[in-house]
């Protein structure tokens, strides 16, 4: 048995921009009464820390620096986290299309990642964690009990997305998002360090014709069978 397994329990969720994983990672962690990463956010805000210092995001060794001393705090209460940083409230800014582009620039350099790799380890704490994030379940938490690789076509993804942004106030060309979303996959499917695919124990999930509640349910699903199969196995020790 690996020294991970003594350690609370990790399920990783793992797809592409829009596929629905952050509301899906929020409701599972709090159906199962977990702790949350949304490691997205934290590439995230360092793209938002980066372009208020005025460095340019393709400059490794600066942004690396940015990244391994950023003064970030996650603030969960209810139904909402509330991203701080430098203590300034930043849920909303970290949201922007602009900085949707500049993290995944940012996320690309390596040194970029391996700064922020064991601040995202230490989110794992008990009762469990659902980890959020394309390298969860190969790289930071490769030992995780149970991996989930949500998906959705790029044309629903888009209209998702599109109707978050219209909540908020944004207005968006539908046939921009879809070229944006389809950019971003390509760069993130095809990027040297970390690349967006499936943990090859993962389950992949397509959730383009299903529910929220459907695929809450399916997650429930594995994660229970995930827990009857420990248990089986540790009886039969
Ligand atoms: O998931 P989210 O859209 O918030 O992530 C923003 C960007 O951060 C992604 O486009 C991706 O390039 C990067 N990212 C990453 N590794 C993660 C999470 C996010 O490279 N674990």
């Amino acid at each position: 048995m690996s020294k991970y397994h003594t350690a609370a329990p990790v399920i990783t969720i793992v797809g592409p921009s829009g596929s629905g994983k952050g509301t899906l990672s929020q409701l599972l962690a709090q159906n199962l009464n977990y702790h949350l990463l949304d490691s997205g956010a934290l590439y995230r805000l360092v793209a938002l820390s980066v372009s208020g210092k005025g460095i340019d995001p393709r400059a490794q060794d600066k942004v690396a620096a940015v990244a391994a001393t950023l003064d970030v705090q996650f603030d969960a209460s209810g139904d909402a986290t509330c991203v701080r940083l430098e203590g300034q409230d930043v849920t909303t800014a970290i949201r922007s299309e602009e900085i949707s582009r500049m993290a995944s620039v940012v996320a690309a350099h390596p040194l970029v990642r391996e700064a922020l790799l064991q601040r995202q380890r230490d989110f794992r704490r008990a009762p469990g964690l659902v980890a959020d994030g394309r390298d969860m379940g190969t790289v930071v938490f490769p030992d995780a009990q149970v991996k989930i690789f949500l998906t959705a076509s790029a044309e629903a993804r888009a209209q998702r997305r599109y109707k978050q942004l219209e909540q908020r106030g944004e207005r968006v060309d539908m046939a921009q998002l879809v070229a944006d979303i389809q950019a971003r996959d390509q760069r993130d499917r095809e990027r040297a360090v970390s690349p967006l695919k499936p943990a090859e124990d993962a389950i992949i999930l397509d959730s383009t014709e299903m529910s929220i509640g459907q695929v809450l349910a399916a997650m429930l699903s594995h994660v229970t069978g995930s827990e009857r199969d420990s248990a089986a196995t540790n009886r039969s020790k």
